[in-house]
């Protein structure tokens, strides 16, 4: 059978294994950088091969790992792993699932894990490339590092040829000198994995079935088996535990805004910005230390995000500043601001030229163009006109302990500052209300609201029922600096 170019016919992820040293409750796989699982980095790099089959081998708290894979990738082939351990056992389930639900594979089959996240697709690509030209029955995609540590070792002919993957675990003390190492990443042949596979035992150090030995047996068959080395040892690293995990998301960070500052984005510090893969970023944005970008963000040209801003989800649109910000499925429109202090909640939406200002929090809140939220606020369920003004420390009251209620203000409103809005409740357009208002009625266009509440002074107050107190003594002195200039000014006439 013929393929397209460096398209396989199947991708298989190992996922089956345990993952004991993250000591966590979450499998391993599923543990996140860059606003990813490993395991879907390593889907979604095997799914831009395009392969006509892609599976993902479980068995570890197997219903988390398939449920979490079919969320993201519903075309991925779920398969179980047996009694039988090994990496071995694991490929030959993977195949056999694939054999089960087609026709039997043909052609390339890649082989990668879901515990390796910063696998690169165009390495596959070369890797399938240099495996199909070659005509190998077996490609390992290999590195060097100066502490081989436990992986397995490439052991090569005068030729370069592989003539076996040696475990570190029954390794001669020669063999454990070589640092050219199996990243466990590989193009096999299908119908040479299937017939080396029928004849790999569990006879070793770990009593596992061992992938690495079909290497061997494809030799022995007299099947080309070759490596292609790589210098980026980072691509073919896996997390083991999460030490290796923040150096992982350390290194992707550093991959991803790297890139972003060659698309010409400014990052001030990027080692304080991190950036997941799924964020999108224009040209001459400016991100300041402290910032996380998250989800599903996109950032227009020319604006300037941060310090300490976090942003899930949120679409920026340009020249916006947003600073100390943590914000989550909202809209910011062009030429809005935001912060310093703000609190962002899913469903706000700022438009053009629109301000949301210091310690204020919003929630499924619409604030039109030019209208502004200045300071001190909450708006919870809210939709504002254009070119409105809320006063400073203004609550827009949506919860009345069992239900909530939206409440509309209209366009080019002048609400005066400290005003409740007892939702639902809504304020027509050009209206103005006054300082302190508790707003329970709705208000008419053009009307101004205020509540009838006199201020009263009690005279005197303090002097008598708080004698000896610090204001007492300061009112007495007030007082009488009061009598002897009402004193001067009568002598004076
Ligand atoms: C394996 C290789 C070793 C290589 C190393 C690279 C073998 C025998 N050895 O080491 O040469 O240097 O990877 O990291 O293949 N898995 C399963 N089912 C299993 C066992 C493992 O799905 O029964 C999966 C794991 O989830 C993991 C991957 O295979 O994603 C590798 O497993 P791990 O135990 O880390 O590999 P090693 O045997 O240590
Ligand atoms: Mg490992």
């Amino acid at each position: 059978m013929t393929t397209a170019a460096n398209v396989p016919s199947a991708v298989i992820v190992l996922a089956a294994g345990a993952g004991t040293r993250m000591k966590s409750a979450t499998p391993k796989v599923m543990h996140p950088i860059g606003g990813r699982s490993m395991v879907e980095h390593a889907v979604a790099v095997a799914r831009e091969l395009d392969p006509k089959n892609l599976a993902v081998v479980v068995r570890h708290q197997r219903d988390k790992v398939a449920e979490h894979v079919s969320a993201f990738d519903s075309a991925a082939t779920i398969v179980d792993q047996d009694d039988i351990p090994g990496t071995g056992r694991a490929v030959e389930v993977g195949l056999l699932g694939l054999d089960a639900e087609d026709s039997e594979v043909e052609g390339t089959v890649v082989v990668t894990y879901g515990d390796v996240p910063l696998l690169k697709t165009e390495t596959l690509r070369k890797l399938i490339a240099f495996h199909e030209e070659g005509k190998n029955a077996v490609t390992v995609l290999t590195t060097n590092l100066d502490q081989p540590g436990s992986y397995g070792r490439i052991v090569r002919n005068e030729a370069g040829e592989v003539t076996a993957i040696v475990e570190a675990k029954d390794a001669t003390p020669e063999q454990l000198a070589i640092t050219e190492i199996n990243s466990g990443i590989y193009a096999f042949d299908a119908k040479v994995l299937r017939d080396s596979l029928t004849r790999v035992t569990t006879d070793n150090a770990q009593g596992e079935k061992y992938i690495t030995d079909v290497l061997a047996i494809a030799r022995q068959d007299g099947f080309r088996t070759l490596a292609l080395d790589i210098d980026d040892r980072w691509e073919v690293e896996g997390a083991n535990d999460r030490v290796q995990l923040a150096q992982l998301g350390r290194k992707l960070n550093e991959r991803l805004t790297e890139m972003h500052m060659r698309n010409g984005v400014t990052i001030v510090d990027p080692e304080s910005t991190w950036i997941d893969v799924t964020v999108t970023i224009e040209n001459d944005v400016t991100i300041l230390p402290g910032t996380h970008l998250q989800g599903t963000t996109h950032i227009a040209t020319g604006s300037v995000v941060g310090p300490d801003t976090t942003l899930k989800n949120v679409k920026v649109g340009e020249n916006v500043k947003i600073s100390r910000t943590e914000g989550s499925d909202s809209e910011i429109a062009a030429d809005a601001t935001v912060g310093p202090f703000a609190y962002l909640r899913p469903g706000t939406k700022l438009g053009v030229k629109g301000k949301i200002g210091t310690f204020v929090e919003t929630k499924n809140t619409e604030i039109g163009n030019g209208s502004k939220l200045p300071h001190l606020s909450y708006a919870g369920d809210v939709t504002i006109g254009e070119n409105s003004n809320i006063g400073a420390a203004s609550v827009f009251v949506n919860y009345d302990g069992v239900n909530k209620h939206r409440s509309t203000v209209g366009n080019n409103v002048r609400m005066g500052s400290d005003n409740m809005y007892v939702a639902p409740v809504n304020v027509g357009d050009g209206a103005y209300s006054g300082a302190g208002t508790v707003i329970r009625k709705d208000v008419p266009a053009g009307a101004l609201a205020i509540n009838e509440a006199p201020q009263r002074n009690i005279e005197r107050w303090v002097i008598e029922k708080r004698a000896g107190t610090e204001a007492a003594e300061a009112a007495l002195a007030a007082e009488a600096k009061g009598s002897a200039s009402s004193a001067k000014e009568s002598d004076n006439q």
